[in-house]
């Protein structure tokens, strides 16, 4: 066994031997995007290297993390209410409480004052403080920006998948879209040199991972801070790495798409057919309004360009209904893009006006009855399209990395294929953390059933 494998296998010993022992407990529970998701995965990461160990209830825990999204008034209630729990639980027992993420940015010492039940509050930038505060300050606030990228342990990471990974490739935004928050929260853009991205995935494949999903908010954007190469270059050396089977890349900004991407996406085949590419609105004056930096007409180019070099890419997207000034026909013209793009998947939201940013500024003029019922609409013609393109791969055989059971239905198996969507299939045997080939049987508007094909 070479000595990479040895390390990843420390670290779950280290986590078994907390559990046994007598160790401090934590609880760590997550709002928001991957990028939340793969931070919190470093969090937990350096606790149980030093002897922590992870708890799935707060009520068993001496330290309860939240890490926090900022990016919808609907993501900060959800926060405050299990602040609320967890509240509960400290007037019972002796409980730290630590608040992390994008809200720990946005409000620091505030929320400190405001919510005297919280000890401590990180921001994205100091989570590799947190063991040094923890174990000498009663109550502290950290929130410092970095310029820099600041490199985690490789050896550190509490990964929740043993076949399916983060890499985070770069953070912040530059991009300031005037409804969004993120710039604010997260700063502006610091890319990861190369190097370590390489070094990082090169691991995870030799630890036997079979997919990588490398992170970024503004992803399109990435170029090596030491070499000047970009995104493209970047995939096209990753793809070259034995072992990993598929490669994605989120979140794709449609104004610094380039040719260059869809091309290696298109010639090299570990790097799956789908992509995320927000689109936002369909409506050129609301698309100028959001500082998005493209008309329908060039977003409608991609796309284009996309499916020539690629016809069965699988496309998502996400759209904002009722940003303040959308008219009827505004948002006629988002109903008419999709019907046009007929993408997979979208997310869609409610605009929010949120602090910090240019267009809460502006009067949130589409009443929420009016929101309310273009989302409806909006996802009613998204549920349609989606049951339509679902019913033509009833029948194919396709590879599916499966994740675990099926929520709702255990005797099932989940997982996705390279499109991304969500499979339940059955199998006489035992699947989790294999890439199995699957045949269709039948299909919902938000993901397939089928079941397993023997090889
Ligand atoms: N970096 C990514 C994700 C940003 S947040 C990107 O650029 O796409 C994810 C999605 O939340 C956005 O794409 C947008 O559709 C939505 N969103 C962001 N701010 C919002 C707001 N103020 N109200 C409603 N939705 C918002
Ligand atoms: Fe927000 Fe726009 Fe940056 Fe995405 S590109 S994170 S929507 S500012
Ligand atoms: Fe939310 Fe922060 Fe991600 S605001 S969407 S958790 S970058």
């Amino acid at each position: 066994m070479n000595e990479i494998k040895m390390t990843q296998i420390r670290v779950e010993e280290q986590d078994k031997k907390n559990r046994q022992g007598q160790s401090p407990s934590f609880f760590i529970h997550t709002f928001g995007c991957q990028m939340n998701e793969s931070d919190s995965e470093h969090i937990a990461g350096l606790l149980i290297s030093q002897g922590w160990q992870k708890v799935e209830l707060p009520e068993k825990s001496n330290l309860a993390i939240i890490n926090t999204c900022a990016v919808r008034a609907k993501s900060v209630d959800k926060f405050l209410s299990l602040l609320g729990r967890l509240k509960e639980i400290k007037k019972k027992r002796d409980l730290k409480i630590a608040i992390v993420g994008c809200v720990a940015q946005l409000e620091g010492e505030n929320l400190l004052k405001l919510r005297p039940e919280i000890d401590y509050i990180f921001g994205p930038d100091n989570y590799l403080e947190i063991l040094k505060i923890i174990n000498h300050q009663a109550k502290a606030v950290a929130t410092n920006w970095s310029h820099q990228w600041r490199e985690h342990p490789l050896t550190q990471i509490h990964r929740e998948s043993q076949v399916s990974a983060y890499v985070p490739v770069m953070e912040g935004c530059n991009n300031f879209c005037t409804y969004c928050i993120v710039p604010f929260v997260r700063g502006r853009e610091k890319y990861r040199p190369a190097r370590m991205i390489l070094e990082e995935i090169k691991r995870l494949a030799d630890q036997g991972f079979l997919e990588v999903q490398l992170l970024g908010q503004s992803i399109t954007s990435y170029h090596d801070p030491e070499s000047g190469k970009p995104l493209a270059e970047l995939l096209q050396e990753i793809a070259q790495i034995d072992g990993l089977i598929w490669i994605r890349f989120i979140t794709s900004h449609p104004k610094n798409l380039s040719k260059e991407i869809a091309q290696v996406m298109a010639t090299e085949k570990k790097i799956c057919r789908q992509l995320h590419l927000p689109v936002q609105s369909g409506s050129n004056s609301i698309l100028k309004k959001m500082n998005r930096g493209y008309t329908r007409e060039e977003y409608l180019e991609k796309i284009a360009m996309l499916r020539e070099l690629m016809p069965d890419i699988s496309l998502s997207t996400d759209i904002i209904v009722g940003f303040p000034g959308e008219t009827e026909k505004d948002f006629e013209a988002t109903l008419r893009l999709l019907e046009e793009v007929r993408f997979s998947n979208i997310f869609s939201f409610r605009y929010s006006p949120r602090p910090l940013t240019a267009a809460s500024r502006w009067v949130d003029d589409v009443p929420f009855e009016v929101k309310r019922r273009r989302l409806i609409d909006l996802q009613n013609q998204q549920k349609k399209i989606q049951l339509e393109n679902n019913a033509t791969l009833v029948g194919q055989i396709m590879n599916v990395l499966c994740i675990g059971r099926s929520q709702k239905t255990p005797h099932l198996y989940c997982g996705r294929n390279e499109a991304h969507q969500v499979i339940n299939f059955a199998s006489p045997i035992e699947v989790v953390n294999k890439m199995v080939k699957v045949k269709i049987t039948s299909f919902g508007p938000y993901s397939l059933q089928g079941e397993l094909v023997a090889e």
